[in-house]
């Protein structure tokens, strides 16, 4: 949810920002904009995506230059999902101070926006945009003016605006702000002798973000500070790169990574102030605050399309080797399964006596799948709940629960929020995440970290399958703990799961005619799948997939439901895609989804039927039938998304969609 990326150094900062942009344009993809400081504040911005902006760029330097936009060492650049104000380009960011002398990038939501653009609206600043992004901007702005007059004491928002000479901010939306001459630049004396580059603008940030409510990380460079750009966040992701020829600042990693792997985790409420060769951190009261460095384990080709038309295509064949990553060195020589950190008591975990899952989207679906294997093997009480009702319905929570906290990203603040109140409450939390050095991980009391790599494409692919094998350890490690399983059970299910990367890849190796009923079925108004047991969770993501990519209404149902309503969509030749379970070991649940099937038949659906090899049994009832290998009941997930998968996938792109960027949408969604 909004890309952001900043560099101070000594190379030109426009590629370097330019390039982070298209690593996180997964983020959002509304608008991007950039701003240099090089003799000056330079930005272009444009609504849509990031080819809008290089296209841009490119006509700016055809048509005689850019100003020095190009050869400038200190930038910013963002890339935005729209939370305030339509995405437009004059709101798209950056946003500039009234006297064009710093430009501000934001990623969240600053709740008190209208408060604070009140007060400056009443002290006389107009406003060139609807967000709430540019009340920081006006604020920092009096901030500035306030230190430099040397007032002691932080300046009320209007403080300091400057009265005269004030450059009225239509914004500069059609190309590049040449600020250079303006009579508030000529005005501007520094009164603060300040012995480190950025330290005012450092302080104003403090004084700004002390007033702020929500959730923010905040990037601004300045002009009067060549050579620093200074950052905050608060409940919103922002790392630090430390490279060797300048230092960086991202949404996260991938932004930086084809320039550096050494990174720093900041901490809530901090600002940092990057140049070319230092890194400094406070907190928001101006004490000295470390982050806490960490190695990235992947490199820039992870970031690539590496081939494949799309990042979705290529994180799909990816999922064999995510999930051998996530189970590589899970279990000791001691045969106990090991989780990454853990900050809880084994008493602690001996005591627990509830469960609840939290998680959105894709990540909720892993949750559901997970509550089958964890009641089955602890015999814990297990709820799976979205994040994003969690908090609100009040759920009785105590020291003896644990609360599962699933996110791909870390920083999903429907996730981030639950965990709170779930800590609050005094319950335990352990975190399934797959970006180190995110908030989630961080908050929590324990944390198994999935390998997926870095996921780029919106519809979560590897990360979900991933995030099954984590949910899998999870209550194999509580099993353990408790006592309810023997380490040579455990070592059984590890190395049935150890099996899966073999299965999957050999699922992936048989998708052609999947694809191939993709293509038939572009032009259906609607698909729908049905499941039972772990089917169930399956045919859930299987529809959402199909919702987020192709735009296409779907829907998925636990089977047996649907004849208490849902059978009434199936009309003659409405497509339904059915998840068989195993008919091995669980044969009544087998035999109750071969009579839906038949149900459904009897209306005229035409069936899409993912089932086991060897399961004859299923046959007659399907119009299309793909095979899985034979896999545990509980561990099938892994084979059995992967055709919904790619089904979706080839729907969406035979619909003529960008399969990686759907329309609306953002991978790491940072608002509640
Ligand atoms: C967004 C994404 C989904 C993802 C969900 C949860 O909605 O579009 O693909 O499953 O967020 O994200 P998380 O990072 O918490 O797993």
């Amino acid at each position: 949810m909004c890309g952001i990326v900043g560099y101070a150094g000594a190379r030109p900062a426009l590629g370097i920002v330019l390039d982070g942009l298209r690593r996180l344009e997964y983020r959002g993809y509304d608008s991007a904009g950039v701003a240099v400081i090089n003799s000056g504040l330079l930005s272009c911005k444009r609504s849509g995506k990031l080819t809008n902006l290089d296209k841009a760029l490119a006509e700016l330097s055809a048509n005689g230059g850019d100003g020095g936009l190009v050869t400038g060492t200190t930038g910013i650049g963002h890339t935005r999902w729209a939370t305030h104000g339509p995405p437009t380009d004059r709101n798209a960011h950056p946003h500039q101070s009234t006297n064009g002398r710093i430009a501000v990038i934001h990623n969240g939501i600053i709740e008190n926006f209208a408060t604070l653009r009140a007060e400056l609206e009443a002290a006389g600043v107009e406003f060139a945009s609807d967000t709430d992004t540019e009340c920081v901007a006006h604020m920092l702005a009096a901030e500035l003016t306030a230190l430099e007059e040397g007032s002691p004491h932080q300046a009320p928002a209007p403080a300091g605006v400057p009265a005269s000479g004030t450059v009225p901010n239509k914004g500069p939306l059609l190309g590049v702000s040449f600020e250079e001459g303006s009579p508030v630049q000529a005005e501007h004396v520094s009164r603060v002798p300040s012995s480190k580059p950025g330290e005012v603008l450092a302080e104003a940030m403090r004084r700004v973000c002390r007033r702020l409510e929500g959730a923010f990380t905040l990037l601004v460079v300045d002009k009067e500070a060549p050579g620093v750009v200074v950052g905050a966040r608060r409940d919103s992701p922002l790392v630090v790169g430390r490279g060797e020829d300048g230092n960086y600042l991202a949404s996260d990693v991938s932004a930086f990574i084809a320039h550096t792997r050494e990174a720093v985790e900041l901490g809530q409420d901090q600002v940092v102030t990057i140049t070319a060769d230092a890194v400094e951190i406070t907190d928001f009261r101006g004490e000295p605050a470390a982050g806490r460095d960490f190695h990235v384990d992947w490199d820039a080709t992870a970031a690539e399309k590496g081939g494949y038309d799309y990042f979705m295509l290529k994180e799909i064949a990816e999922q064999p080797r995510a999930v051998a990553d996530t189970l590589r060195g899970r279990l000791s020589d001691t045969g106990q399964i090991m989780l990454d950190e853990v900050r809880v008591s084994e008493q602690d975990l001996r005591d627990v006596d509830k469960i609840f899952i939290v998680a959105c989207g894709t990540a909720y679906h892993a949750g559901l799948v997970a509550k089958y294997a964890i009641e089955h093997w602890t015999r814990i009480p297990c709820e799976v709940e979205l994040a994003s009702e969690f908090r609100y319905r009040d759920p009785v929570l105590d020291r003896t629960t644990m609360v599962v906290a699933i996110s791909q990203s870390g920083e999903t603040m429907d996730t981030l929020m639950a965990l709170r109140h779930a800590k609050e409450q005094h319950a335990r939390v352990l975190a399934i995440c797959n970006t180190n050095g995110s908030t989630i991980p961080r908050e929590s009391d324990a944390v198994l970290y999935t390998h997926a790599g870095p996921e780029i494409a919106v519809a979560s692919t590897k990360a979900f399958l991933t995030q099954l094998i984590a949910c899998y350890l999870v209550g194999l490690h509580l099993a353990q703990v408790r006592g309810i399983m023997y380490a040579d059970e455990v070592a059984t299910i590890v190395s049935q799961l150890q099996e899966m990367p073999g299965k999957v890849d050999s699922v992936l190796d048989v998708m052609e005619p999947v694809r191939q009923l993709g293509r038939e079925l572009a032009g259906s108004p609607s698909v729908l799948f049905i499941g039972r047991h772990v089917g169930y969770p399956v045919a859930l993501e299987g529809a959402l997939k199909l919702k987020e990519l192709a735009y296409m209404h779907a829907e998925g149902f636990a089977a047996g439901e649907l004849k208490h309503g849902p059978i009434a969509l199936i009309d003659n030749g409405t497509p339904v895609v059915c998840v068989v379970p195993s008919p091995v070991g669980r044969s009544v649940l087998h035999d109750k989804i071969v009579s839906n099937l038949q149900e459904v038949r009897a209306r005229g659906a035409r069936t899409i039927v993912i089932a086991e090899e060897g399961d004859e049994a299923v046959a007659a009832y399907a119009d299309h039938l793909v095979r899985v290998p034979r896999t545990p009941t509980l561990l099938a997930p892994l084979v059995t998304t992967v055709p919904l998968q790619v089904l979706a996938c080839e729907i969406a792109s035979a619909r003529g969609h960008d399969v990686d960027q759907p329309r609306n949408l953002a991978k790491s969604v940072t608002v509640e």
